[in-house]
């Protein structure tokens, strides 16, 4: 008895010490700090911070709250964001009242396993099912969720595996219905060799996550180790949509050719740059 009341007693003083809120032009700050905390005076990683910022308060004036944030200890500790797909500039087919998660993310070890993630998750499921999403109060047919793996915590499709989630048929996100089964997208095809992209690099960024602008920066210095002569054009997909859409939204051309290795990849990444430039030797 004594244990099950210290337990209970313990339970709900975690539950007291959470708590979820909406974002709101008040509180992208604190979107900002969960993912950038160990990074917010690196100067390129800030510019970043920028574009998401401008991204954050365009999507606030258009859809309304598109992220959960999570409070442990009144801290900020957790975020979720999300979109209609319909907002996505750079999709050349979009589905209508169809939600994206594009990530969560729980970085502090200290508010791991606690129920964060499973909390802002579950709190945007209600919303969908309540039409109180930034779908505009429709429906929601179905939840995207992009899985991608970082290395660090728990990756992201086993988490939304964990919750109930469905691997799409290509693998690369899980969905969740809510008001019907998933749609599939049409594919979009292959990149086909652009005269203008010979002898050039053309990396795209976007302002979706602070990340993206750092790790173009990055990409473009690996090219031009490998390539020092090459010009290399930084492409801001969202502002410039149909160069994505052109290139099948592949992050990376070099001298007319896609590249598949992951840039943290470095030797496999530099080495397929290189017979991108100069041919298999
Ligand atoms: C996925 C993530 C958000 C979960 O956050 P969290 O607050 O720890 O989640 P919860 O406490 O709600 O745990 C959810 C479940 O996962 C389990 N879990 C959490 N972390 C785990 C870990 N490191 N290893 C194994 N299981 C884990 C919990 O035990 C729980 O299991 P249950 O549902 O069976 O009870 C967090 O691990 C994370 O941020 N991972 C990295 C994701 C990422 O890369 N995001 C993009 C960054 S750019």
């Amino acid at each position: 008895m004594y244990l099950r009341e210290t337990l209970w007693r313990s339970r709900e003083r975690l539950e007291s010490s959470i708590r979820i809120e909406n974002l709101q032009e008040s509180n992208i700050e604190d979107l900002i700090y969960v993912c950038s905390s160990k990074r917010l005076t690196d100067p390129v990683h800030q510019q970043g911070i920028k574009l998401k910022k401008q991204w954050l308060h365009e999507m606030f004036g258009t859809y309304g709250s598109c992220a959960k944030i999570a409070y442990y200890k009144d801290k900020p500790v957790a975020q979720i964001l999300y979109y209609p797909e319909e907002a996505v500039k750079t999709k050349a087919f979009q589905r209508k009242d169809v939600l994206v998660i594009s990530c969560t993310y729980n970085p502090f070890t200290n508010a791991q396993k606690l129920g964060i993630g499973t909390k802002l998750l579950k709190s945007v499921i209600h919303d969908a099912q309540q039409k109180k999403t930034c779908l505009g109060n429709r429906q929601c047919k179905f939840i995207l969720a992009k899985a991608f793996n970082t290395g660090e915590a728990l990756p992201l499709s086993e988490f939304y595996r964990k919750k109930g989630f469905i691997s799409t048929p290509r693998n690369d996100a899980l969905y969740l219905p809510v008001t019907s089964s998933y749609e599939e997208e049409p594919l979009i095809g292959k990149y086909e060799p652009l005269p203008e992209d010979l002898g050039k690099a053309v990396v795209f960024y976007g302002p979706i996550c602070q990340f993206s602008f750092p790790f173009a920066n990055k990409i473009a210095d690996l090219v031009k180790e490998v390539a020092p002569n090459i010009a290399i054009k930084l492409v801001n997909e969202w502002e410039n949509p149909q160069e994505s859409i052109r290139r099948k939204n592949w992050w990376l051309i070099v001298n007319a050719k896609p590249i598949h290795a992951f840039f943290m990849a470095t030797e496999q990444f530099k080495q397929e740059v290189k017979e991108a430039v100069y041919g298999k030797t």
